[in-house]
């Protein structure tokens, strides 16, 4: 297993500048990134100024854009709130838990040969506050939801490279839709009405 040293971040803070460091490099390893985003014990004065709900639906807010190489967001989950099923533009995706539980459905990517066929479930799981799950399109399609009808659900989000759209996916035809995603506030500021109209989230 390929160890690599590292301090646990104290704080939200630190955990962005080891985060910048390890980025600032080509090669990614993704059980140190990790490693490292689960290490930091989730601490609510550190994100709060970011976590911005919603009634209706879950929000996606942008926390730092890691000098181009990713993006770290923090997404508010209301109880019930749930995403589509999604893929990730070829990107990274890594997602820890800063408060609450989500559970994470996986699905195999549709049969390209088929037209038209339904996803299979692959399995799911809970997770918990401070664990950190990864998926990338090799991995395959998951969907993200808040199941508690009496807790909302705060997480962190590492996109690398950053991206701003992705597919959706319909699990009983496998059909699969362009969307665009928006940020609902970025580093702390609620993104203007004009621009922040919210077509799908990831
Ligand atoms: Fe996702």
């Amino acid at each position: 297993m390929d160890q690599t040293e590292f301090q646990v971040p104290q704080t939200l803070e630190d955990l962005i500048k080891q985060l910048h460091e390890i980025f600032s490099s080509d090669k990614i390893n993704v059980e140190e990134v990790q490693t490292l985003m689960e290490s930091y014990t989730s601490n609510p004065a550190d994100w709060r100024k970011f976590a911005k709900f919603d009634k209706y639906r879950y929000t996606r807010n942008l926390v730092d854009k890691g000098n181009g190489k990713f993006n770290l967001m923090i997404l508010c989950w209301g109880e019930g709130h749930g995403s589509s099923i999604h893929d990730h533009s070829d990107s990274h995706c890594f997602l820890k838990l800063l408060q609450g539980q989500l559970k994470e459905t996986q699905f195999d990517f549709p049969d390209s040969n088929r037209k038209n066929r339904e996803l299979s479930k692959k399995w799911e799981k809970n997770f918990h506050e401070n664990q950190c799950t990864y998926i990338n399109d090799s991995i395959g399609l998951h969907r993200v939801e808040n199941v508690s009808h009496t807790e909302t659900a705060v997480s962190l989000h590492l996109y690398s490279p950053p991206f701003d759209s992705c597919h959706c996916y319909d699990e009983r035809t496998g059909y699969k839709n362009k969307v665009k995603m928006t940020f609902w506030s970025r580093f702390g500021e609620r993104t203007p009405l004009e621009t922040s109209e919210s077509k799908e989230n990831n």
